[in-house]
C-alpha cells in the first residue's frame, strides 16, 4: 500500500476512535491509530477518570492494544484532536511511543479537519531515554 493510502486508513481509524473518546472532564476528544511493521492496525481514544491523573491518552491506548495483541514495532502513528493546530502527542506519550518505535517511525499530527504535519520520532523526541542501550548484559 502506498504511503498516502496508509495515511488515509490511519486517519479514518483515528477519527472513528475519537468518536468513542471518554472525556467528560476536559471535553477534549482525541483519537490515535497506528500501523505496525507487520502492517497490523490499532486505534485508541482518550479515556478520562474522575480521579484525573488516571486518564490515559489516545496514543497510549492504541499502543497498549497493539502490545496486547503481541505486536511491538510501530511503523506509523497518527493522532487527531478537535484543534485548529496540528495536535502534538504529550511528553508521556512520546516516551511510550519511543519504546516501540525507531527514529524513522512516521508521526502524523492532525488538526480537526484532518490536515496534518508529518514528522518522525527522531524529531519529536531526540535524546530518548532507554535502558536497552545503557544496561549491558541484561
Ligand atoms: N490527550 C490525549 O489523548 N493525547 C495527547 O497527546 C494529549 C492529551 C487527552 C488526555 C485528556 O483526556 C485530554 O486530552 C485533555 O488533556
Amino acid at each position: 500500500m502506498d504511503i498516502e493510502a496508509v495515511k488515509d486508513r490511519l486517519l479514518q481509524a483515528a477519527q472513528k476512535a475519537k468518536e468513542n473518546a471518554y472525556a467528560p472532564y476536559s471535553h477534549f476528544h482525541v483519537g490515535a491509530a497506528l500501523l505496525t511493521t507487520n502492517e497490523k492496525l490499532f486505534s485508541g481514544c482518550n479515556v478520562e477518570n474522575t480521579s484525573y491523573g488516571l486518564t490515559i491518552c489516545a496514543e497510549r491506548n492504541a499502543i497498549f492494544q497493539m502490545v496486547a495483541q503481541g505486536e511491538h514495532r510501530i511503523a506509523q502513528i497518527l493522532v487527531i484532536g478537535d484543534t485548529e493546530e496540528f495536535l502534538p502527542p504529550c511528553g508521556a506519550c512520546r516516551q511510550v511511543m519511543a519504546e516501540f518505535s525507531n527514529p524513522e517511525t512516521i508521526v502524523y499530527m492532525c488538526n480537526k479537519n484532518g490536515q496534518y504535519k508529518k514528522t518522525t520520532m527522531a524529531e519529536l523526541i531526540p535524546y530518548t531515554f532507554s535502558l536497552k542501550e545503557k544496561v549491558n548484559g541484561r
